[in-house]
């Protein structure tokens, strides 16, 4: 069995360690890893972001499988041209990408799929989006793939039109429209769900360290850190969690003909209202993996494999132990 790993960063490196000691001893190889990776899989010189070549190497190579990191591929449509080149792939479409792609598209199968989660407002103009502040602080995103850093929590009017220009009139994350959101207060959190197209499946939840500052103060980046378990979700909840967030977005998207395969992040905020989802990704979260999948009992090869079937994860009772996962308390695999 081989399978490619597409990325290069702290992700892919958990990605391929625990492929790597999956009981079924596949030949891990990834596309383009990095120095560290290097130790643990074969590295191939193609860029994660080069769908052509990514597919040619899959191919030459007669990879198995493709477990896809970044969601930049995913939005492009590498899980697609994998699929037609009848490459077996773990991510979803990019029909299904697009939950991650755009946010106004997130917020309206949110809506459709009663999930809950902040009232937003799409704007395409600095006058619109000033208008549909509800009240300070207000939280301004751009529609697009920005990296984690297209989102702004403005305190007042004055940084609320600095960064509506900076987005809408100077295009600095190349978007056309804006989400001008509610402020939502709580602990964060992400509980991520390995999906099958039908049916999702919690794994063990995961905080990280967003603010680029100590004591939690500053821009947020996309993660410096991150840990598991997170003391605030304890199993039954994280089930209920996947119960009402991941599953109900899962039964939309099949509904509109583009079913999800691959795994489902939730971002979250855990209001006093209950949680509410703050964005979803369409992949593994970058640091949150490194801190999930060592602690992971079960073998996650058949697990990835699985979710490209319908149906596939319900096979079996070994999805049941995704969740309940050993504590880690050292590095030590
Ligand atoms: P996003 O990319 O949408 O997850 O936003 C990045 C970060 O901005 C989140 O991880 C939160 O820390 C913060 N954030 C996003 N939306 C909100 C919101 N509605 N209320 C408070 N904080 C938010
Ligand atoms: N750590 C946040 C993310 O992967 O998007």
């Amino acid at each position: 069995m081989r399978v490619l790993v597409v990325g290069g960063g702290g992700r892919e490196h958990a990605l391929v360690r625990a492929l790597a000691r999956s009981p079924q001893r596949p030949e891990v190889l990834c596309a383009p890893g990095n120095a560290g990776i290097a130790a643990d899989a074969r590295l191939l010189d193609v860029g994660a972001g080069d769908v052509d070549a990514l597919v040619a190497a899959a191919r030459d190579e007669a990879v198995d499988l493709v477990v896809v990191g970044p969601e930049v591929p995913l939005v492009a449509g590498l899980a697609d041209a994998l699929g037609e080149a009848g490459v077996r792939t773990f991510g979803p479409n990019a029909a299904a990408a697009r939950l991650e792609g755009s946010k106004a598209f997130a917020k309206e199968i949110m809506a459709a799929a009663g999930v809950p989660t902040a009232a937003a407002r799409q704007v395409e103009t600095v006058d619109d989006g000033l208008a549909a502040v509800t009240g300070y602080p207000t939280v301004l995103k751009a529609d697009g793939l920005a990296a984690g850093k297209g989102v702004v929590i403005a305190e007042d009017e004055e940084a609320a039109r600095g960064a509506l220009e900076d987005m809408l009139v100077a295009r600095r994350f190349g978007e056309t429209s804006v989400l001008v959101e509610e402020f939502l207060e709580g602990e964060e959190l992400s509980v991520l769900a390995l999906c099958d197209g039908e049916r999702a499946v919690p794994m063990a939840p995961a905080q990280d360290y967003k603010r680029i500052f100590d004591g939690d103060a500053g821009p947020n980046t996309g993660g410096m850190g991150s840990y598991s378990p997170v003391p605030a979700v304890d199993d039954d909840r994280a089930r209920e969690i996947c119960r009402t967030v991941h599953q109900p977005v899962l039964d939309e998207l099949a509904r509109r003909g583009t079913p999800f395969h691959g795994v489902l992040y939730a971002g979250l905020m855990m209001t006093a209202d209950g949680p509410k989802v703050l964005e979803f990704n369409v992949r593994f979260g970058d640091p949150e993996t490194q801190a999930i999948l060592p602690r992971l009992e079960v073998d996650l090869l058949p697990l990835l494999e699985a979710a490209g079937v319908p149906g596939g994860l319900a096979l079996g009772r070994f999805h049941r132990r995704v969740l309940s996962s050993r504590t880690v308390r050292r590095w030590s695999w």
